[in-house]
């Protein structure tokens, strides 16, 4: 073998041939044609093997330098073995799998595969074999050719992993897009408020089930249509064009727009427009929320309520008494002319405040015992008519200024279904108390003037009688005696009146004596069943019990009770005096089998002058103000006076006072 000199790059010529190798011959040329082959190859930069098929297992028979290169190993490692040595442990790959298929069937292949170095480090082979046949076509030997495609690999694969990344997050996204669409549709749809999108040149995009609930209209004739024209074009309003048109230009939503119009199908209503802005994230576009309510029922109501507000204003400006309105708290929610007018009369001369939005309640419990010895009364009252403790209150106080001594009545009422609030009247009463008063003034008067010649009248009397007595004139006697009686009867009818005039005055004299209330009422009866023989009274009291009070006048309260007892039932029949000694009192009663008494009297029994006027009800003249007097007396002395009482079966009238200690 003789030198080969290097070559110099260039397409070869024959001659080239010749001259570079120095051959001579035919034999040369095609060996230097050889040789040069082998040294092309090796300069290659794709690693080039080739396999002997006629041996088994297709051992490697040659190997270019760029595969020693690609590789690691040395051309020893590499001769006469197969090249599967590269795949190293990784031997599932379907490459494989296909190459040996490829291999059998004596065919090319091209395929990719992993590959190991001979350090263990891996590189991605692009590996194309093809077979090479001998004249008869036999597939003698294999050519292979790979190629080092690891970095285009990775960046393929980093390529597609982005690829895939990019997918699954476009993935996700849609289906949170949905979850977000499907969860605002089903909030649109939940809202009981009609809803519109509209879109930026006022065309709706959709609407939902309340607007085509409130308008009684279908998606056809309303989706896709500008909001101008539909229905018969009520929303073509100048002004909401403008805030309609300025939304998105401008940023600016609109709220409150009221609208009242003829609407097809459902007349005329008065809508309440809201509309803002709203972001489309997936087509950066924006579009407008606008939301209708329908206020029409609202509107009507308040319509109505301002007419009766005007109404019960108007009513209560036509009363003459003062009258405010407190809720729950007392706090003064509305008044009347004449409340206004006395309210600046009064807060002129002193201190006190009830004008509208002040606490009724406060102003009462800081005039407590400043000018009016009542507020505490009525501040009580009217506390308890709040709480539902008493379904109403009134009560008579006078309102002494520098200017005039007047008199008024509250009256306090629920307000019903408030729950709390109550309307507080004072009616000027001024007047009808001073005609009580001189009539007060004139029953003191008269009782008094007629005194005196009753007094005379009776010693008159009981002097000629007890003359015509002696003298025997029994005809002269008999009717003396009769005007004895009516003059006793007569003075007792003053009597009561004085009584009466006392009360009013103040000055029922009440002494405070201790005394056992058992021995009194037995005292009583015992005279009674003197006077009144044919009736049986009984008497229970097995008590002790003492009373400090007036002895005397607490003896009237008992003959006056037994008196009616004796009238109103009849003759023969029984009545029965009771004392009762209970925890602090003793409840005294007397009980008749009489006509009794309707329920609805019971209340009004013991009012002064008052007497049951029934036609088919027996009554008896008098004054009617026995049993105002024992309500009065009883009072004073802290005790209290009721009745019991059914019609045609009897009446018991029971009185209890406060107990002292026990005289044992
Ligand atoms: C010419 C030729 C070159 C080859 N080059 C490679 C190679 O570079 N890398 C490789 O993994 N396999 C290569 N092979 C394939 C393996 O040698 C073997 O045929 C394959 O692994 C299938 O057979 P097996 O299943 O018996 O291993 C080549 C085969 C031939 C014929």
């Amino acid at each position: 073998m003789h030198e080969v000199p290097e070559w110099q790059g260039g397409s070869l010529s024959r001659e080239d041939i010749i001259n570079l190798t120095g051959a001579n011959s035919q034999t040369n040329i095609l060996e230097e044609n050889v040789r040069l082959m082998h040294r092309a190859i090796d300069s290659a930069r794709n690693g080039i093997i080739i396999t002997d098929h006629q041996q088994p297992d297709d051992p490697i028979i040659y190997v270019n330098q760029a595969f020693l290169n690609l590789t690691g190993y040395s051309k020893d490692e590499i001769i006469g073995r197969n090249c599967r040595f590269l795949q190293g442990q990784d031997r599932e790959q379907e490459a494989r799998f296909q190459l040996k298929h490829a291999i059998q069937a004596g065919e090319s292949l091209h395929v990719q595969i992993k590959n190991y170095r001979k350090d263990g480090t891996f590189f991605w082979n692009d590996l194309l074999i093809s077979p090479i046949t001998d004249e008869h076509g036999t597939v003698t030997h294999f050519f292979g050719n790979q190629l080092d495609i690891t970095e285009r690999k990775e960046a393929e694969d980093q390529l597609q992993h982005e690829k895939h990344q990019l997918e699954q997050r476009v993935h996700e996204r849609t289906i949170q897009l949905q979850e977000t669409n499907e969860y605002l549709t089903s909030i649109v749809e939940t809202i009981r408020e009609a809803l519109v999108i509209l879109d930026g040149t006022m065309h709706v995009l959709a609407a939902n089930e309340a607007f085509y609930r409130t308008f009684q209209v279908q998606p056809a004739e309303t989706e896709g249509k500008l909001l101008y024209d539909l229905g018969n074009r009520q929303w073509n309003i100048p002004a909401l064009r403008e805030l309609l048109e300025r939304i998105l230009p401008e940023h600016n939503p609109f709220e409150d727009f009221e609208v009242t119009h003829n609407f097809p199908s459902i007349g005329t209503r008065t809508m309440l427009l809201n509309a803002r802005q709203i972001k489309h994230q997936e087509n950066y576009q924006d579009y407008i929320l606008l939301a209708i309510e329908d206020i029409s029922a609202r509107k009507t109501a308040e319509t109505d309520s301002m007419r009766n507000q005007a109404l019960t204003q108007a009513v209560l400006n036509s009363l003459s008494a003062h009258v405010a309105v407190l809720d729950k708290e007392g706090v003064i929610v509305e008044v009347n002319e004449a409340w206004k007018r006395f309210a600046l009369e009064q807060s002129s001369s002193s201190e006190q405040n009830t004008f509208a939005g002040q606490n009724y309640l406060r102003v009462l419990e800081q005039s407590r015992g400043e000018q009016s010895e009542e507020a505490p009364q009525a501040l009580r009252g009217i506390q308890q008519v709040m709480c539902g403790e008493r379904p109403f209150f009134s009560l008579e106080y006078p309102c002494f200024t520098p200017q005039d001594n007047l008199w008024f009545l509250l009256q306090v009422t629920p307000l019903k279904g408030d729950g709390g609030g109550v309307v507080v009247a004072h009616v000027d009463i001024t007047e009808r108390k001073r005609v009580e008063l001189r009539k007060d003034d004139f029953i003191s008067m008269a009782a008094h003037e007629l005194k005196t010649p009753l007094t005379s009248m009776k010693l008159f009397v009981q002097g000629l009688s007890k003359r015509f007595e002696k003298e025997g004139q029994r005809d002269v006697t008999v009717p003396l005696q009769r005007v004895d009686a009516q003059i006793e009867k007569l003075t007792r009818l003053v009597k009561e009146l004085l009584d009466v005039s006392r009360i009013y005055a103040g000055k029922l004299l009440i002494e405070q004596q201790p005394f056992v209330i058992a021995e009194l009422e037995a005292e009583v009866v015992n005279t009674f069943r003197m006077i009144t023989p044919d009736r049986t009274i009984t008497f229970q009291g097995d008590t002790s019990a003492v009373v400090v009070g007036d002895r005397d006048r607490v003896s009237q309260v008992l003959t006056n009770l037994l008196t009616n007892a004796v009238k109103y039932s009849p003759d023969g029949s029984p009545i029965m005096v009771a004392v009762k000694e209970q925890a602090d009192h003793v409840t005294i009663s007397v009980q008749d089998f009489g006509i009794g008494i309707e329920p609805r009297y019971h209340a009004r029994l013991f009012d002064r002058f008052y007497q049951v006027t029934e036609p088919n009800v027996q009554t008896y003249p008098g004054l009617g103000v026995g049993l105002y007097i024992c309500q009065q007396i009883i009072t004073q002395l802290g005790g209290k006076i009721w009745v019991e009482s059914v019609q045609g079966e009897g009446s018991t009238f029971s009185f209890s006072l406060p107990t002292s200690h026990k005289d044992k």
